[in-house]
């Protein structure tokens, strides 16, 4: 079996950091989501990664290179433009050369791992193994009704009056039939070949198509507060580890990561939280949820709930609090006069401002 991991995308919903950089490498507890999926491959036994890329794939091969330090063999396969889920399948045809395979979004996070998925999988190998999660807002996915054996009837796409609250998860097992179905595919209205279709197609040609349903959590990190929240979930399994300096006046209170090469002066962190090699807070509260990237510089400011990527540099901010930083972002208070906000922000960039 081999795995299918897309990476491309345009990722208009994480603008502007996807302007500049591939949105499955926005970290998460300062760990890139891609590398997550990548570890849960190679945890359930498959060696052969085929990494859909688009734009973004210098940043995304620098990130995984061969794969060799995750254990896996990547291959890189170009999609030209970013025309849909199952038009990155046929894009991956000539890698797959008729092998099962998982298929998995770069962008989603599942706890637990795949081991379970793959073993269903091979018990009975249907002609594709889905995973559902049961969702409180089914509007906002595909998703799918189960006959009384478990197997799929239908799946519709956003739907505004859902037959069901089992949304699909972003990681499927197919056999090569998913070739078949995907090369009869029309665009949808938004453009895109649909996996949803093609495996609403299976269905009706009669092939078993089965499913499991998760009890752990399943994130999709494709915008803001979706990414905040995984980095809630995922920080709160972290286990407390000082490798860094703490000086006499600070404290470091729960599941805190401060990692080596990291100095925190007169700084409260209360965790849930990490703090990245090279990274310098002086007269700094970190509050539960945030997680701060290596080589940033913090002074004087509060941070709550949120995430910061490498290179920040911040200071003399009364509060930050439910906010995703991009590399290298800076934030200063000034006497200057006249008295006002002066910004320089990327485009898409949204601000939200509280005086006093
Ligand atoms: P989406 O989040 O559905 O799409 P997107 O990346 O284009 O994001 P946005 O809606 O914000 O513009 O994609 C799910 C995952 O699949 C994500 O990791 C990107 C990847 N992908 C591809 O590799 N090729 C594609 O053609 C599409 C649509 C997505």
């Amino acid at each position: 079996m081999k795995a299918l991991v897309l990476a491309g995308g345009a990722g208009t919903r994480l603008r502007p950091l996807t302007h500049t950089s591939a949105k499955q490498l926005v970290p998460v507890a300062n760990k890139p989501i891609l590398f997550y999926g990548l570890e849960q491959i190679r945890d359930a036994g498959i060696r052969d990664v085929g990494i859909i890329v688009g734009e973004t794939e210098p940043a995304i091969r620098a990130a995984i290179g061969d794969g060799s330090a995750f254990g896996i063999s990547a291959t890189y396969l170009r999609q030209d433009r970013p025309l849909g889920l199952a038009h990155a399948v046929l894009t991956a045809e000539e890698y797959l050369d008729g092998d099962d395979f998982v298929m998995f979004l770069g962008d989603n996070l599942i706890e637990g791992g795949i081991g379970d998925l793959v073993t269903s999988f091979v018990a009975d190998r249907p002609a594709a193994q889905l995973l559902l999660k049961r969702v409180a807002d089914p509007q906002r996915f595909g998703i799918a009704v189960l006959d009384d054996d478990g197997c799929i009837e239908r799946l519709v796409e956003k739907p505004s009056e859902p037959p069901s609250d089992l949304a699909l998860v972003g990681v499927y097992i197919f056999t090569s039939e998913i070739l078949d179905a995907a090369r009869q595919l029309e665009p949808s209205w938004r453009g895109e070949l649909e996996i949803t279709d093609a495996i609403q197609s299976l269905v009706e040609q009669g092939a078993a198509v089965r499913a499991s349903i998760v009890d752990g959590w399943w994130l999709d990190t494709g915008k803001k507060d979706e990414l905040l929240d995984a980095n809630r979930i995922v920080l709160g399994t972290v286990e407390r580890r000082i490798d860094g300096e703490v000086d006499g006046d600070s404290e470091v209170v729960g599941n805190v990561v401060v990692e080596r090469g990291a100095r925190l002066v007169s700084t409260t962190v209360r965790g849930p939280a990490v703090i990245g090699s090279g990274s310098r807070l002086e007269d700094v509260f970190i509050g539960p949820f945030t997680s701060v990237a290596a080589e940033c510089a913090l002074t004087r400011c509060e941070i709550e709930y949120s995430v910061l990527l490498e290179g920040c540099s911040i200071s003399d901010v009364p509060r930050i609090e439910g906010s995703l930083l991009g590399r290298d972002v800076t934030i200063s208070r000034t006497e200057r006069r006249p008295s006002a906000h002066r910004l320089t922000l990327g485009d898409h960039s949204q601000l939200e401002i509280t005086e006093g």
